[in-house]
């Protein structure tokens, strides 16, 4: 709160489109989709039409002992979109919780087939799946897990795909990640339940992309030493990556995959975790401690199945990926000058999200604030991550707005490390 208080708070009145607008009506281009959630803009004609009318039908039931259109129709959407290799459906609130419903589903799958010794985690360095309990756990960002180790159950930590810099290649980052995880598999398979993992792109790290030979490496891996394959999709699944999920880069289907963010376009708070007919049947039992007795009292909300549903029709009507693939062009297009700055380095684009890195010899204090309020200033929401800067619009912004948004983006650069020339 001191923070924020050294840094007034900007208090939205309304959105539209790309664009979200304060008290005296300045507008602020969004180009980080508010946390990486929103897809078809800001208060979608459609997407709001949609959530009015369900309102008129009811706005909340319990998912216990019930059910309702909405959470059936989704749940059919949903696995028609995995090829029906995720056809089970387990809904929950925000991402964290989907990763908590993952991890423990993992954890009791095992149990149920007589392995409970097998409840270790697996995940990557510099990963990041939420801030709950659980998923802090599988969290490899200090400054959210450290205070809380007490609480926690360590993971077993493997080496990330992405490179550790420029000299090294995508490929070989990724073999020496590949063979990192066969050798923590070959050594402890017997006590872990899951591999979790961001498919593509490690976003909360600094949008830190790595090659599609890993994920279908670690599917492999996971099969042959029977471990379980969480994808975490919150932030990628959608579209974002180009393809509708970042697994279909490598061609592979994870055991278990969780969703939300983009699930309901930006609107309500949902989330998923789908998953396989054999996790299904391993609870599908008479003994109900052998059932997976897991609820949050909004499960499945009715309003925000809605928005996740008007949201698909979106993509259908619009063609999503064509829309996704043609903003990458313009994105790329618009970036190129990052190339030619020697202040950066390390541009990165797959599908909707472009990324830099600032390498300056000394980077200003608070650099990422810095350059978050001066943005701010000139009608640009952005929020580099350490000295990563990233965008990753809604899938409607326009050309203009793109240019708009590079060209500020330059700008605020030069203002804060001082112009090239
Ligand atoms: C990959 C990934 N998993 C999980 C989460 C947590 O989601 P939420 O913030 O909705 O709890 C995030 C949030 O950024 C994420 O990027």
């Amino acid at each position: 709160m001191k923070a924020h208080e050294e840094s007034a708070l900007l208090a939205i009145k309304n959105g539209r489109g790309v664009y979200l607008y304060d008290y005296e009506g300045k507008s602020y281009l969004d180009s980080i989709s508010s946390w990486w959630t929103n897809l078809f803009g800001h208060a979608n004609p459609f997407i709001n039409q949609a959530i009015i009318n369900q309102l008129g039908e009811v706005e909340h039931v319990m998912l216990a002992g019930m059910t309702h259109r909405p959470v059936v129709e989704l749940s059919e959407r949903l696995s028609v979109l995995t090829g029906h290799h995720l056809g089970r459906a387990f809904y929950g609130s925000d991402g964290a919780s989907a990763v908590e419903i993952a991890l423990k589903m993992s954890f009791h799958y095992w149990r149920n087939l007589g392995f409970p010794n097998k409840s270790k985690f697996v995940c990557l360095q510099n990963s990041y799946h939420g801030e709950t309990l659980g998923a802090l756990g599988v969290t490899d960002i200090p400054l959210f897990s450290d205070t809380y180790s007490p609480l926690i159950q360590r993971p077993i930590l493997c080496k990330s795909p992405v490179p550790l810099n420029d000299s090294v290649s995508l490929e070989a980052a990724s073999q020496l990640a590949i063979e990192d995880l066969k050798t923590t598999f070959e050594a402890h398979h017997h006590q872990i339940a899951c591999f979790i993992l961001e498919p593509m792109i490690q976003c909360a790290a600094g949008m830190q992309m790595y090659s599609a030979s890993y994920l279908k490496a670690a599917r492999a891996l996971c099969s042959q030493y029977e471990v379980l394959m969480i994808a975490d999709e919150i932030a990628v699944g959608f579209g974002r990556t180009g393809k509708f999920f970042a697994c279909e880069h490598a061609g592979i289907w994870p055991d278990l995959m969780t969703l939300s963010k983009g699930l309901t376009g930006g609107y309500l708070p949902l989330s998923v975790v789908l998953s396989t007919e054999s996790i299904y049947q391993a609870f599908y039992k008479d003994d109900v401690r052998l059932g997976f007795l897991h609820s949050h009292s909004y499960t499945g909300n009715p309003l925000a199945c809605t928005a996740a549903l008007a949201t698909l029709d979106l993509f259908d009507q619009s063609k999503g990926l064509e829309l996704v693939n043609h903003l990458t062009a313009q994105l790329f297009k618009a970036f190129e000058w990052v190339k030619a700055d020697s202040r950066l380095s390390n541009l990165r684009q797959l599908g909707s999200i472009l990324a830099f890195d600032v390498t300056v010899n000394e980077l200003p204090l608070n650099f990422s604030k810095k350059f978050d309020i001066l943005a701010k200033s000139h009608g640009l929401l952005i929020r580099p991550i350490v000295h990563s800067i990233y965008v990753m619009p809604p899938y409607i912004i326009s050309e203009s707005e793109i240019e708009f948004l590079s060209q500020t983006i330059q700008m605020c650069l030069n203002e804060i490390l001082g112009d090239l020339s």
